[in-house]
């Protein structure tokens, strides 16, 4: 397999991890990114662990004219996947139009680029099991009817899945399978990328941080939801196990083996953990201690929600490998390497 695959967000936390796997299974990958929340070094971490470095173009998708000339130079490129967006729930809620612009116009300028496009293309997109809203049927499976989201960004992902559905109906040179993460977090085994983003909201970096004494404490959200130890319960999973479920997507478009022209899976471990359990277990596997305070509740979270991974496991044939111990164990190498890797 010698093709060409535009990878948008491709220095981003899963998009780095992606673009490993691709180059581990002889894709050709160019990048976009505009390095608003990643690195330029991401890049040369890449070719360390692969020994490629990917063609790499500092592009913001919201650029109309520049991702029109991206494709007018770029006319050999059979698949996308579509990683650039914003995907903090909480910053979402208090700056709810800077997620409807940056993470749809970005989207419709893809597609709108690809409605002129010479070849067919297929397309890989990142979705959130954010979709499902907050779900009172839990695992949530991919049948479920979604409910309203609970932040901008949830609704983001609800319009920009409904916005690729409209758009295969009316164009036959686009079938796109949509990856509804739950929590990835982790790193890569090498410990050379993982999540390494300017600004984080997410837990994982944030409790790292803690441990390392980088901040004083890890704010926990909540200690009055509806779950067994009042804090709110998600899926984790490892981002090899969600960048590997990319590969398989890709692959399955590109030998025409879906079913349908638009597909969507969840991609979780299928069990959930409150974020008490994370500390706990993280503190076990690493014999550190992470300082908490509990805060009132983040608008825009969730109780709970966990995935049904069966379709992704008989379809797709992908199953999560990684524990939540590993999980967390990678996750802390990374933040002790990290400072370490030169800029
Ligand atoms: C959401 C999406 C997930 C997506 C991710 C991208 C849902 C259910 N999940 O994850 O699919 O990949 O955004 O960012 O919408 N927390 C704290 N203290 C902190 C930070 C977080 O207690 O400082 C808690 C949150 O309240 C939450 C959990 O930790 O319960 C995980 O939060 P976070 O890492 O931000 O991810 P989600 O918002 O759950």
């Amino acid at each position: 397999m010698n093709e060409k695959i535009l990878v948008t967000g491709g220095t981003g936390y899963i998009g780095s991890h992606t673009v490993v796997e691709l180059l581990e299974n002889n894709f050709q990958v160019v990048i976009i990114d505009n390095l608003i929340n990643s690195k330029e070094r991401t890049l040369s971490q890449i070719e360390k662990i692969t020994g490629k470095r990917p063609e790499f173009h500092k592009l913001d998708l919201c650029n109309l004219q520049a991702v029109t000339d991206f494709f007018s130079v770029n006319q050999d490129i059979t698949g996308i996947i579509h990683f650039a967006a914003f995907k903090a729930v909480g910053e979402s809620v208090s700056f709810p139009m800077k997620y409807y612009h940056n993470n749809l116009t970005s989207l419709i300028n893809l597609l709108f680029c690809l409605s002129t496009y010479s070849k067919p293309v297929k397309l890989v997109f990142s979705s959130s099991c954010a979709v499902y809203g907050d779900s009172d049927i839990l695992p949530v499976s991919e049948n479920l009817a979604m409910k309203s989201a609970t932040s901008p960004y949830g609704r983001t992902k609800q319009i920009a899945e409904q916005m690729l559905q409209d758009y295969i109906l009316t164009n036959t040179n686009l079938q796109a399978i949509a990856l509804r993460y739950f929590n990835p977090i982790g790193a890569h085994p090498t410990i050379e990328i993982g999540e390494d983003p300017i600004k984080t909201y997410n837990l994982i970096p944030l409790l790292t941080a803690t441990a390392l004494q980088k901040r004083n404490e890890l704010y926990v959200f909540g200690n009055d939801y509806d779950t067994a130890d009042g804090t709110c319960v998600r899926d984790y999973i490892h981002v090899v196990d969600i960048a590997k479920a990319h590969i398989i997507a890709l692959k399955r478009l590109l030998e025409n083996e879906n079913k349908n022209r638009y597909e969507y899976y969840n991609l979780g471990l299928g069990k959930g953990y409150s974020v008490l359990d994370i500390i706990n277990t993280f503190e076990k596997v690493t014999s550190k201690k992470v300082a908490y305070k509990i805060l009132e509740r983040r608008t825009g979270d969730v109780s709970a929600v966990w995935a049904s991974t069966k379709k992704a496991n008989d379809i797709l044939k992908w199953k999560a490998d990684m524990t939540l111990e590993e999980m967390l164990l990678s996750a802390w190498q990374w933040e002790l390497k990290k400072e370490h890797i030169c800029c």
